[in-house]
C-alpha cells in the first residue's frame, strides 16, 4: 500500500455534508435554512462556522451532528452515512462518537463536576480511561473543583466542565454551538484556548458555530455561511480578517 503519512492525514475527513438541504415549514411560510451545502470537516482540525444571524449555522451543525433531520443531501460522520441509520443507531452514534458543547452549559445540578464529566460514559456503560480523564481535567484546570456542584462554579468553570465532558470519551468529533456565548471575554478566551489545545495536543476534531470573529480566530479554518449557503472560507484566520469578511455581508446576509 502506498502511504502519504502527513499529507494524507492532513486532509482526512471527520465529517462531510454533501448537497445538504434543510427546509422548515411549507408553502408561504417555508424557510430554506440550508441550500445544498457541501462541506468537509477535517480530522484533528478546529473549524469554525461563521455567518450572520439566521444564516443556518445552528441548522448545519445540528444536521451534521445527527441532532436534526435534513430534507435532502447526505451527511457522513467518519464512514457512517447518517441517512442510512435508524433512530436507535443514530442515538448510539451520537453517544459514542460525538461530543457536544452548547451555549447553555447543560450540566445536571445535582451531580458534582466529576460526575457531570463522566455522565455520558456512565450512561453508555463505558469506563473512562483514567489517564486520559486526568489529562483532560488537568488541561481545563478543574482538578481542585471536581466535587463542586455546578451552582458552586462560575459560568466559565461550568463551561470547562462541559468541555471536559465532551473530551472525556475521546469522541471522533466535538460540535460546539456558540460555546462561549454565555461567557465573559476572559472565560470565553480560556474555553477557546482549551478547545484549541485539544486539537493541537490531543488531535481532537472540533467544529464550532460562532458569530464572534474573535472566537473564530481560534480555529484553523473558518467557513462562512450566508442565506443557507457556504459563501467563503478562510485558513489561519485572524479576528481582523474575519471581521472584515463579515462586514461584506449586508443585513440580509448576502455577499455584497
Ligand atoms: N425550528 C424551526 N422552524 C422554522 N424555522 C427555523 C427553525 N429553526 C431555524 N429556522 C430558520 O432557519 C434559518 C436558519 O436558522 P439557524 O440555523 O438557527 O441560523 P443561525 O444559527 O445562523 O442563527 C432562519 O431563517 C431561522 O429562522
Ligand atoms: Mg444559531
Amino acid at each position: 500500500m502506498t502511504t502519504f503519512p502527513l499529507a494524507a492525514r492532513a486532509t482526512e475527513v471527520a465529517a462531510r455534508a454533501t448537497e445538504l438541504s434543510k427546509v422548515y415549514g411549507q408553502g408561504e411560510t417555508q424557510v430554506v435554512a440550508l441550500d445544498r451545502v457541501t462541506v468537509d470537516f477535517e480530522q484533528a482540525r478546529f473549524t469554525a462556522i461563521m455567518g450572520p444571524s439566521g444564516s443556518g449555522k445552528s441548522t448545519l451543525m445540528h444536521c451534521v451532528a445527527g441532532l436534526d433531520s435534513f430534507s435532502s443531501g447526505s451527511v457522513r460522520i467518519g464512514d457512517t452515512e447518517l441517512g442510512a441509520l435508524k433512530d436507535k443507531q443514530l442515538t448510539r452514534l451520537r453517544r459514542d462518537k460525538i461530543g457536544f458543547i452548547f451555549q447553555a452549559f447543560n450540566l445536571l445540578p445535582t451531580l458534582s463536576a466529576l460526575e457531570n464529566i463522566t455522565l455520558p460514559m456512565d450512561i453508555a456503560g463505558r469506563k473512562p480511561d483514567k489517564e486520559w480523564l486526568n489529562r483532560v481535567i488537568d488541561m481545563v484546570g478543574l482538578s481542585g473543583r471536581l466535587s463542586h456542584r455546578p451552582s458552586q462554579l462560575s459560568g466559565g468553570q461550568q463551561q470547562r466542565v462541559a468541555v471536559a465532558r465532551a473530551l472525556a470519551s475521546q469522541p471522533e468529533i466535538i460540535f460546539g454551538d456558540e460555546p462561549t456565548g454565555n461567557l465573559d471575554s476572559r472565560s470565553g478566551a480560556e474555553v477557546l484556548g482549551f478547545l484549541r489545545n485539544s486539537v493541537r495536543e490531543m488531535g481532537q476534531t472540533v467544529v464550532m458555530v460562532t458569530h464572534d470573529p474573535v472566537a473564530a480566530a481560534y480555529a484553523d479554518r473558518v467557513v462562512f455561511l450566508a442565506d443557507g449557503r457556504i459563501v467563503d472560507e478562510m485558513r489561519e484566520p485572524s479576528a481582523d480578517a474575519v471581521l472584515d469578511r463579515m462586514k461584506r455581508f449586508d443585513v440580509k446576509g448576502r455577499t455584497s
